[in-house]
């Protein structure tokens, strides 16, 4: 499973980037302006930046939400870095883009998903990734790993290459999850990411071992 940081702070990238196991990052508007980047030059420069720290690709979200405004804001993204990926809403114009992009080879993050139907019409239309929210629906009593299974089904059944990108992960567990029933990529905020490495048993152990090094050598 490929881990994708899901922030627009360049020293959390670099964090992820630096423990070794970073396969790309994703981008929102929201978190580009939780950094206070804004302004379009500003966020084209910061796009820029993240590619220069990290080996993966990097989702790049429109913001346009016509289809025209969505051609001509994507096609300027992939100019910043062959690393990027277009992010397109899942929309009615959403589709037509992917579909666009496809034909032109380039690559794209369908964004909110939160249903398997708007998954299979994705991948009908070529996208590169889906990314469904597990979180957002988790928050609302929905299981968000019922719907990446469900998914994965659907793509296995047809062979469609669409990875499947599970996003709003919140907890550790939620990369397990993922993990056990077989989504291609998670993408999580580094917290999430290094919780991973977590066990009190780790570190009583390690406590106990360099005591006892200190014990013999002292
Ligand atoms: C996905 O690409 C989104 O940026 C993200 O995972 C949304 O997560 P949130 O629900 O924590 O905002």
């Amino acid at each position: 499973m490929k881990f994708f940081i899901d922030t627009a702070n360049l020293n959390d990238i670099r964090e992820a980037q630096a423990l070794g196991v970073l396969d790309g990052v994703t981008t929102n508007p929201s978190l580009m302006a939780k950094e206070g980047i804004t302004g379009k030059d500003n966020i084209m420069r910061h796009y820029k930046a993240i590619c220069d720290i990290v080996d993966g690709d990097v989702s790049a979200e429109v913001i346009s939400i016509d289809l025209e405004g969505m051609i001509r804001e994507g096609e300027e993204l992939v100019e910043i870095d062959d690393k990027i990926v277009v992010k397109i809403p899942m929309t009615k114009e959403g589709v037509k883009a992917l579909k666009y992009f496809s034909g032109k080879g380039i690559r794209t993050n369908c964004t909110l998903i939160f249903s398997a139907g708007q998954a299979l019409l994705a991948a009908k239309a070529g996208a590169t990734y889906v990314s469904p929210f597990i979180g957002r629906l988790d928050d609302i009593s929905t299981d968000g790993i019922a719907l990446i299974e469900q998914i994965l089904l659907i793509y296995r059944n047809y062979g469609f290459d669409t990875q499947v990108l599970a996003a709003s992960v919140r907890h550790p567990m939620h990369i397990i999850q993922c993990a056990e029933v077989g989504a291609d990529v998670m993408t999580g905020p580094l917290n999430v990411m290094e919780a991973l490495l977590k066990h009190p048993l780790t570190d009583l152990g390690l406590e106990k071992f360099l005591a006892d090094y200190n014990k013999g050598n002292s």
